[in-house]
């Protein structure tokens, strides 16, 4: 006794939504799933009418196994159990039957015919085939629609094995840019017939798009959804759908595009890399992908110098611009896009790429002081000459000076407003203190310039060291006797030679 009826108008009515070209692609699905070399579709105008007639056929030796699975909705389906034929809900022949006003199948083991006066099955030898099936259905399709269907045979992926034409016009098989071999969810039915979802190995095959097209998800070659994304993805096996085969769970896209930017992420664009399927992927799977694929991606967004924003390092990040870094800030990557580029080390913190001089190191070892008592004449002429100078310039009286000898040390000279003014012989060398004045003014502006501010990127230092400059020159013209001791034969001998070019200092 059958709990169920089935009001094939009103199922008619609820496909309407659903777009023509669905006929099409389940009457391709079915022959498609057959051992079949060759599908012949037509879709024609009935002259003078409001009907298309559709006839799909094709050379399937066995033909239908059993014929009343044509009109049993959701029969078992020999199909659900082999991930590598696409139907399995037993249910879109009858969706197709639902929108014809007459239909027949005529296969192997005989025809079904569907009219006005309902459903006959023909099982005479001359009711049956040799081999092989045909649909022909008459169903009401506008000339939009009926450009429509043609217009979505063109976007299939054709097997390769099955010759399929559509009114007389060959289907080109297309070849994959590449395939990328891969275990994802399927579902497939198990021992008892219950459709479970599980994961198998299979490949995805990525093509390129067409000039027009816009790429969609396929499972075996039938179109499901469109992503939007780079490339159409042919999953090469059945994919997890919904009843009405038109979408996939976003989880599983999701893997699908992280497989594919895996891969491909050779070939992607810094619009791809900005893209939201790209950068979704990212999300999802950034931990699964490879250090180069980061990388890459990373190198596309933004350029191949980028360094993290580092708040431990202010300078560093002043630094890092100046030199021609892309300073990335912490909002312009979600946090799984942070923590995938940090495993991946694919942005370093400027504080490590482009640190700020830290002279006295973490250990703070003590440097070599060279005694005052053995400092020679040109040291203790640059001392004094100091001392007349930088209370002047900066209003910090009796300004201690330390000369130390260290010569794996970086720094030439050091200095901060509690800290003595460090010179490092080490680095400058005893040429430097005899002069001439010009390289020994520049250290000094340098050094006194971090009166002001430690960072040397930074608007107050660059304010600074214009005003000591200014402050410098007024003292001279104002008080020349400061400077006298110090305009050695070295400042006359100058002539043209170019300044001396400043060494290192911090
Ligand atoms: N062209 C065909 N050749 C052989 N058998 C077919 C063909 N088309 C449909 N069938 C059979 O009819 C059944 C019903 O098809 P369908 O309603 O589309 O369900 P599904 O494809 O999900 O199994 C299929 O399972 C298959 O056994
Ligand atoms: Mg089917």
């Amino acid at each position: 006794m059958n709990w169920f009826d089935v009001d094939k108008k009103g199922l008619a009515q609820l496909l309407e939504r659903k777009g023509k070209e669905f006929v099409l692609l389940e009457l391709l699905q079915n022959a498609w799933d057959e051992n079949c070399t060759k599908v012949t579709v037509s879709l024609t105008r009935i002259p003078n009418s409001v009907y298309a007639r559709l006839t799909v056929e094709d050379d399937n030796p066995d033909g239908f196994a059993d014929l009343t699975h044509a009109f049993t909705l959701f029969a078992a389906s020999a199909k659900k159990a082999d991930a590598q034929k696409r139907g399995r809900f037993n249910l879109g022949e009858k969706l197709v039957l639902a929108l014809c006003e007459e239909a027949s199948i005529v296969s192997t083991r005989g025809t079904v015919d569907f009219d006005d006066g309902g459903r006959k099955i023909h099982r005479t030898q001359g009711s049956r085939r040799e081999s092989g099936s045909a649909f022909n259905g008459i169903l009401r399709m506008t000339t939009e629609e009926m450009q429509r269907c043609l217009e979505v045979a063109r976007t299939l992926l054709v097997p390769p094995s099955i010759e399929t034409t559509i009114n007389g016009e060959q289907l080109q098989a297309r070849s994959p840019v590449t395939s990328i071999s891969a275990s994802l969810p399927t579902e497939i039915a198990n021992a008892e017939g219950y459709m479970v979802r599980t994961r198998r190995t299979s490949s995805i095959e990525v093509f390129e798009t067409l000039p027009g097209e816009v790429a969609q998800l396929y499972e075996l070659g039938i179109p499901v959804v469109e992503t939007g994304d780079r490339w159409h993805l042919n999953i090469c096996q059945k994919i997890p759908l919904n009843f009405n085969r038109d979408n996939v769970p976003p989880s599983y896209l999701a893997q699908v595009r992280a497989l594919t930017v895996d891969h491909m992420a050779q070939k992607l664009s810094t619009d791809d890399a900005n893209s939201a399927w790209v950068r979704e992927a990212v999300q999802k799977h950034g931990a699964a992908m490879a250090n180069d694929t980061i990388d890459r991606l990373t190198t596309l967004r933004f350029g191949a110098d980028r360094v993290a924003f580092d708040p431990s390092d202010p300078e560093a990040n002043l630094r890092a611009a100046a030199h021609g870094y892309t300073v990335v800030h912490g909002s312009q990557l979600s946090r799984s896009e942070w923590d995938a580029v940090k495993r991946a080390g694919a942005i370093l913190p400027a504080g490590r790429v482009t640190p700020s001089a830290k002279p006295y190191g973490e250990g703070g070892a003590q440097l070599k002081v060279i005694p005052n008592g053995d400092w020679t004449l040109e040291m203790r002429k640059v001392v004094e000459y100091i001392g007349r100078v930088a209370p002047a310039l900066t209003g910090r009286q009796n300004i201690p000076v330390n000369i130390v000898r260290e010569i794996g040390w970086p720094f030439a000279a050091t200095y901060g407003p509690q800290s003595p003014l460090v010179l490092n012989l080490g680095r400058l060398g005893h040429k430097w203190f005899a002069g001439p004045l010009e390289p020994i003014n520049n250290l000094l502006l340098h050094e006194l310039g971090h009166h002001f501010s430690g960072n040397h990127l930074s608007e107050e230092y660059h304010d600074a060291l214009t005003s000591l400059g200014a402050r410098l020159a007024n003292l001279a013209l104002s008080q020349p006797e400061i400077f006298a001791p110090m305009l050695s034969c070295a400042d006359a001998d100058q002539g043209d030679e170019p300044p001396v070019h400043s060494p290192v200092h911090t």
